[in-house]
């Protein structure tokens, strides 16, 4: 008998005896046709399903994925969110952690769910394959603990996407070619789902429930390039969670969510039976063309069969408003409402000395391109550096002290001040670099991270791998070092791995570096991470091997 069957088996008998399981996940990346999106073109799935399977397991599960990969590209996945303590090597962005699993071959992620229980989603971490590469990840709490919340009837997944009728690959070459911003998206998805579309008979994701019960929405933002607003025709939401973190609960009528951001919120159907309509929206306040589709579903009441239901509550939608497009209030009332459980369980330990204080400038800049019509080309940057992808992994560069590949002087601030969220400084291009910011294992880092205005502000959602971050400010213009302290909330700040930076403001974060290895930062607007906006941080060993990165993977994949 294997291990994992003994320890199936014993916990099938004695259930309180083994709290914690080896959970097994084949994924095979493979070319496939959906009849849910209205074309023949096919698309790369993980195991034919779109969006693709959901990763359930528990806190302090072992989760143990093999990945094969059946297409013709090059291809990692990511763990969007999950710590990864001392499992560097398992996190998935390609030429970061790892070289990426060529066509035919394949790679086991290993690691264990430790200090997170919530939503979080996995997803392709190269190129733009997580278009439709993505699923949700689903960590219960441990046996022993309920929620902080009343248990909810039922619990539903609702991922969010974006949808391209072309080969989303050859958007975003043709776009890098020409140095110009990638075609926007045709439609954005519920469940795969793009939703009543022209000349698409699709019918759409229907979500079941019935009169009287709870139900706790496991909502993901898996989209490329769009934050999006996610409504309930007739129903408030209680927000209880945000990114694999509680959060004190709330109640709302429109979600908020951004690319790489995952928000629990309960459900009370409560309202007369009938037919609700749910839609998705998206949110840009600045001159940026962007896919202005709106996506709906159904939210359909179980009929009561002892109490006679008036029929037209049964043919007729209940309809709702839908937030204007540059709604930049409701994103801050509902960034706002975020708060930190803060209890004795969940306690928010914020550092309070901050041993590296970072000021990192996000935005856009044009560097001069020989191959592009106009001789130019958009780029992403931080601090004035366009990261240069490496062409081997930077883990493995670090790890066996190979020399060349990239340098630790990434600055910690912008090179020179200027007033960031105003006009242009006359000259807006960039430096390239594969350059890292060094940190001392345990050591705590403040970022204040500051949109910029060149060429034109922008919201930023930026994500840090291997960590999650305080979130304890923010506002809008340029962050006052002086002033802006002073209201910063080292309470009860939200806890997450992916923040919105306003557009044309800042946003202040707070971790601490006690997860050896090397995190990328970037902005999870796809189109953004493309074009330059990243950078990564390498956390050096402390003492011994409970404060060190293990060695790597045999099957790790090689360039
Ligand atoms: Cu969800 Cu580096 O990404």
């Amino acid at each position: 008998m294997t291990i994992l069957k003994l320890l199936l088996l014993l916990s099938f008998l004695f259930p309180a005896m083994v709290d914690c399981l080896v959970r097994h996940y084949n994924f095979r990346v493979v070319l496939t046709n959906t009849t849910k999106l209205c074309s023949t073109k096919p698309i790369v799935t993980v195991n034919g399903h779109f969006p693709g399977p959901t990763l359930y397991a528990r806190e302090d599960d072992n989760v143990i994925v093999r990945v094969t990969n059946h297409v013709a590209y090059n291809l990692t996945i990511h763990w969007h969110g999950i710590r990864q303590l001392q499992t560097g090597w398992a996190d998935g962005p390609a030429y970061v952690t790892q070289c990426p699993i060529q066509p035919g071959k394949n790679f086991v992620y290993n690691f264990t769910l430790t200090g997170q229980r919530g939503t979080l989603l996995w997803h392709a971490h190269i190129s733009w394959l997580r278009a439709t590469v993505h699923g949700a990840i689903v960590i219960l709490p441990k046996k022993s603990l309920p929620y902080p919340f009343p248990k909810p009837h039922r619990e539903k997944i609702i991922i969010l996407g974006e949808w391209w009728k072309a080969d989303v690959e050859a958007v975003v070459n043709q776009a890098t070619q020409a140095g110009m911003p990638p075609n926007v998206s045709d439609a954005h998805t519920i469940n795969g789902f793009p939703g009543p579309f022209p000349n698409c008979s699709s019918q759409g994701y229907t979500l079941h429930v019935k009169s009287g019960k709870t139900y706790l929405l496991r909502i993901v933002n898996a989209a490329l390039n769009d934050e999006l607003f996610f409504k309930i025709a007739g129903h408030n939401l209680t927000v209880v969670e945000a990114d694999a973190a509680y959060t004190k609960p709330f109640e709302t009528d429109t979600i908020f969510v951004s690319p790489g951001q995952t928000t629990n919120a309960i459900l009370k159907a409560n309202q007369p039976i009938g037919k609700y309509l749910i839609v998705i929206s998206p949110f840009m306040d600045a001159p940026i063309g962007f896919d202005n589709s709106t996506s709906s579903s159904t939210l359909r009441y179980k009929l009561d069969y002892n109490t006679t239901t008036p029929s037209n509550l049964e043919t007729t939608t209940i309809l709702t408003t839908i937030p204007p497009q540059n709604a930049t209030p409701i994103t801050k009332t509902f960034m706002d409402s975020l708060k930190s459980l803060n209890s004795i369980q969940y306690p928010t330990k914020v550092p309070l000395i901050v041993d590296h204080s970072l000021l990192f400038t996000i935005g856009v800049g044009l560097n001069p391109c020989d191959t592009c019509a106009s001789g130019f080309k958009l780029v992403g940057n931080i601090n004035n550096v366009s990261f240069v992808m490496p062409s081997i992994a930077l883990l493995e560069a670090h790890y066996h002290n190979i020399k060349g590949i990239f340098t630790d002087d990434f600055p910690v601030k912008p090179p020179v001040a200027f007033n960031y969220t105003g006009t242009s400084p006359a000259n807006i291009q960039t430096m390239n670099g594969t350059r890292l910011y060094r940190l001392s294992y345990n050591s705590s880092v403040q970022i204040v991270l500051q949109g910029t205005a060149v060429i034109a502000p922008e919201s930023h959602p930026t994500h840090l791998h291997g960590f999650n971050f305080y979130v304890i400010g923010s506002g809008l213009g340029n962050f006052d070092p002086v002033e802006d302290p002073k209201w910063f909330n080292l309470v009860d700040p939200v806890e997450r791995n992916t923040i919105g930076v306003p557009t044309a403001g800042w946003t202040a974060i707070r971790f601490r570096a006690d997860n050896p290895g090397i995190w990328f930062l970037h902005c999870h607007l796809e189109v953004h991470t493309t074009w330059g906006l990243k950078m990564a941080f390498i956390v050096d060993n402390g003492f011994g091997p409970n404060e060190s990165l293990p060695p790597p993977p045999n099957d790790l994949p090689q360039c």
